[in-house]
């Protein structure tokens, strides 16, 4: 499963990309204004670090003018996706950009129905948001698995790409799945390696090390 990082802080991209753990990279507007930058420039930034899809998102909400910002937005980079809402403006938005070659990734998509139309609009990924799902007591990882299914029944080639994960949990359930990529923020990454009996394990062999005056160096 690739991993993408969900957020336009630099920094954090960084340090995780140094570690191997950046496959990718998301952003939305609410990630950009969060950032307090310029879109173009933190996105051209972002493209310098990874060579992987970089995702940034159009503002408009008209099919032309998705066209163009996407058409922008895909000058930046060749590793820019283009990121477009599950709208009827989205879809034509995404088989545009996609027939010209560009990377397009649909988002803000809660149903396997909004994932059938993405794909047979040409979308190289599909977002699916499993942790606002979950907010409203329905079952995001749930339709992880619904997309999946039907995907694979008919061959589409469009990457599931699991967004709105909130926990640890909720990447290894995607893997289980079998989604193509999981988005998540920094800290939902990091927290990946988070165990208690690692921790306890390691205080136990700490302790046996300065018991014993092991030393190596
Ligand atoms: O990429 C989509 C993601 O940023 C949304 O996450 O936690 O705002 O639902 P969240």
């Amino acid at each position: 499963m690739k991993f993408f990082v969900d957020t336009a802080e630099i920094d954090a991209i960084q340090e995780l990309h140094d570690l191997g753990m950046v496959d990718g990279v998301t952003t939305n507007p609410s990630l950009i204004a969060k950032s307090g930058r310029d879109i173009l420039e933190v996105t051209r930034e972002i493209c310098g670090i990874t060579n992987g899809p970089v995702s940034a998102e159009v503002v408009a909400l008209e099919a032309d003018d998705m066209i163009a910002e996407g058409r922008k937005l895909a000058k930046i980079a060749d590793n820019i996706a283009v990121k477009v809402p599950l709208t009827w403006a989205g879809l034509k938005a995404c088989k545009t950009l996609s027939d010209e070659g560009t990377m397009v990734n649909v988002t803000l998509c809660f149903s396997t129905n909004q994932a059938l139309l993405a794909a047979k609009a040409g979308a190289t990924f599909i977002s699916p948001f499993i942790g606002r799902l979950d907010d409203i007591n329905l079952d995001g990882m749930e339709l992880i698995e619904d997309i999946r299914t039907v995907y694979d029944n008919y061959g589409f080639e469009t990457q599931i790409l699991a967004a709105s994960i909130r926990s640890a949990n909720h990447m290894s359930d995607c893997a289980k799945i079998g989604a193509d990529v999981a988005t998540a923020p920094p800290n939902v990454i990091k927290a990946m390696a988070n165990h208690i009996l690692t921790d306890k394990g390691l205080a136990g062999f700490m302790a046996d090390v300065k018991k014993a005056g092991i030393k190596i160096l």
